[in-house]
């Protein structure tokens, strides 16, 4: 596997991106970008400060006085903010509340986008996200959007949560869930959809292993076609 690709994977929370994308990456040797947990420590910070989503100026400004970071760790990615370890902070249900809120600031995403970019040029990257098929890494090789029922990423979500103590009920998740979702669709710059090109996943009704193997073997066949 010499020839190096880039894999871009979407969809909405809970599809199982994020779990997906570390086996892939783990498989083919390549690094994991989660651009997720940039949106989120961006709102922890915001939240830490008082800057609400709305004061666009204000989270611009403080935009510039922070500097985000993703550690490739041994127990995973690491997510530092000025240095700070916000790793187990920004997935708190205060983050997944108000996140979308700060996505939508042009700017914002501007930053973040360029920073992910950086990240892919030497290639051999999974990112996942929202717009990274359609907006942040256009020339993926291979691009996969994820899906899977609102009511089985609920209960994927619902299953994690014990880990971290905060208490909501199944019904309240799946609204919170939704919700976000209708925000990421809606926004005016790079929604959340499935780019012309990319392969469409239902992960519903598959396990993990098998999301992970065929994003493998799509990956295998790009990567045996385009190193000829
Ligand atoms: O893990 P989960 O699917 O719950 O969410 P995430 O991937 O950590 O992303 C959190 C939020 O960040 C999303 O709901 C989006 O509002 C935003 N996001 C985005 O706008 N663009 C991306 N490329 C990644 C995340
Ligand atoms: O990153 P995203 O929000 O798309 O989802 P995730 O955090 O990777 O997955 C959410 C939860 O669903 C995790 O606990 C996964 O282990 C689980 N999952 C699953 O049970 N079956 C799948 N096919 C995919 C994910």
């Amino acid at each position: 596997r010499e020839f190096r690709i880039n894999i871009a994977i979407d969809g909405p929370a809970g599809a199982g991106k994020s779990t997906v994308a570390r086996m892939v990456a783990s498989k083919l040797s390549y690094v994991y970008v989660d651009t997720g947990a940039m949106y989120r420590a961006v709102t922890w910070d915001m939240l830490n400060q008082g800057i609400e989503a709305e004061d666009v100026t204000g989270v611009l400004e403080r935009m510039k006085a922070i500097d985000i970071e993703l550690v490739p760790g041994e127990d995973g990615q690491r997510v530092t903010l000025s240095g700070y370890d916000v790793t187990d902070e920004i997935r708190s249900l205060a983050v997944n509340r108000t996140v979308s809120r700060y996505a939508q600031i042009e700017g914002l995403r501007a930053e973040l986008s360029a920073a992910q970019r950086q990240m892919a040029l030497r290639k051999g990257v999974v990112m996942d996200g929202r717009d990274i098929g359609t907006t942040v890494l256009p020339d993926a090789e291979v691009k996969i959007f994820m899906t899977a029922t609102v009511e089985e990423r609920a209960r994927r979500r619902f299953r994690e949560l014990p880990e971290s103590g905060e208490v909501i009920t199944l019904q309240q998740l799946e609204r919170e869930i939704a919700e976000r979702d209708e925000l990421d669709r809606s926004r005016e710059v790079s929604p959340l959809m499935c780019a012309d090109d990319a392969s469409v996943l239902d992960t519903t009704n598959m396990t993990i292993n098998e999301v992970a193997d065929e994003i493998v073997r799509l990956a295998d066949r790009e990567i045996a076609r385009l190193g000829k």
